[in-house]
């Protein structure tokens, strides 16, 4: 089966379940056995649930990947990850430019209990050469796209290097999402998503996912999941299920409408930069067109006037365009990265990054692109 086909039938036996089309939502929190001992397939729905199965082995199967892993949230699926394989006086070596609550769990977190963390620019691969051959690294945790920057990694570049060290690596797949690229086939051990994002698509969930393909690996997540407790409800991956069966057209229309968008976004006036990995001027357009199957639906501006009060003069004459602190839905949303998704960042390390107060990201969602364009140059030029 190819791509789009998958996301509708992979990993659901409609046999299996009364021949439901759907998947059902098997809203229990517990399942009845007759006698002490007897082995039935679900127990207690901490340990698995059926819904919760059936969306673990569709991500499994779209990131090509042999187990899947549904949590509470993108940020409680991070965290189950790091606990699995870091242990304090570990190093952990992640790229620079990395989503803000990512940076707050480990900086706050895993430093605070002993972990040894470092940020770097990967850019140059030898940048992590110096690393690995200074310190004894037990993770290398990418974002290719970055948020917000949309920056790339080379990612079967670093993850041969990070795996020639002896180390695991995993990679914050959320803004491409396995229609774009498939991280496992370019020698990553671990995809994770915020599935709040793409895969959800709808904006009324809060989710992470993760895929691994190594059977040892796979186990100790799974009981780190089950003894953490961070667990997906049953009705939240229904909900995802259910957007994952979009998540083809979907994507298809959010980076048309992202390339457009970007395109469009160069030539105006109250713009000083757009980042866009499908615009020839990006840092990363060649590796991206090598390395995607596409460019995804976030396009980052910097405002020529690059002032906080610059930024909200535009938020507040947008009316279709939603300020809001997330991404990956079918509406169009901007985000004040400074002050939102990045605000745990200090000022100087924004400043170092690139992430100032006149940047705006926008979430292009799936409206008519001209409806679009209209409501984001009309504010711009007001
Ligand atoms: C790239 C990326 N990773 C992880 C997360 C965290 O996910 P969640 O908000 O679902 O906990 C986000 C949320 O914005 C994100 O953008």
């Amino acid at each position: 089966m190819r791509f789009a086909t998958r996301l509708i039938h992979a990993a659901y036996d409609p046999d299996q379940h009364q021949r439901a089309v759907m998947p059902p939502i098997y809203q229990n929190s517990m399942f009845a056995m007759r006698e002490i001992g007897e082995n039935i397939p679900y127990k207690y729905s901490r340990l698995s649930n059926p819904t919760r199965q059936i969306l673990e082995n569709t991500v499994a199967e779209l990131e090509h990947g042999t187990h899947g892993f549904a949590f509470a949230s993108g940020i409680a699926g991070i965290d189950c990850i790091f606990r699995t394989v870091l242990r304090p006086g570990d190093t952990v070596v992640a790229v620079r430019d990395i989503y803000g609550g990512s940076y707050d769990l480990l900086n706050n977190v895993y430093a605070a209990w002993g972990v040894d963390v470092v940020f770097a620019d990967l850019d140059d691969a030898a940048a992590l050469d110096n690393i690995l051959a200074e310190k004894r690294v037990k993770l290398l945790w990418l974002e290719s796209p970055s948020n917000p920057l949309l920056r790339l990694n080379d990612i079967a570049l670093l993850a041969q290097k990070a795996k020639a060290a002896g180390a695991w690596v995993g990679i914050d797949n959320t803004f491409a999402t396995p229609y774009l690229q498939n991280p496992l086939d370019l020698g990553c051990d671990i995809v994770f998503h915020s599935a709040t994002k793409y895969l959800c698509g709808h904006s009324d969930v809060l989710m992470g996912v993760a895929a691994v393909k190594d059977d040892a690996l796979a186990r100790d997540l799974g009981k780190m999941l089950i003894e953490t407790g961070a667990v997906a409800g049953p009705m939240d991956c229904w909900l995802v299920l259910r957007g994952i069966k979009t998540l083809s057209v979907r994507m298809k229309q959010h980076c048309a409408n992202a390339l457009e968008l970007a395109q469009r976004l160069q030539n105006h006036a109250a713009v000083a930069q757009v980042y866009y990995p499908g615009l020839p001027c990006h840092e990363h357009h060649e590796l991206a067109k090598r390395q995607m199957r596409g460019f995804g639906g976030v396009v980052t501006i910097v405002l020529k006037n690059n002032t906080v009060q610059a930024a909200n003069r535009v938020i507040q004459n947008l009316q279709l365009v939603q300020m809001a602190s997330s991404l990956g839905g079918v509406e169009s949303l901007v985000n004040h990265c400074y002050s939102q998704s990045h605000s745990g960042m200090s000022p100087a390390l924004k400043r170092e990054l690139g992430i100032g107060e006149g940047l705006l990201r926008f979430s292009v969602g799936i409206e008519d692109i001209e409806d679009i364009w209209a409501d984001i140059d009309g504010a711009l030029r007001a």
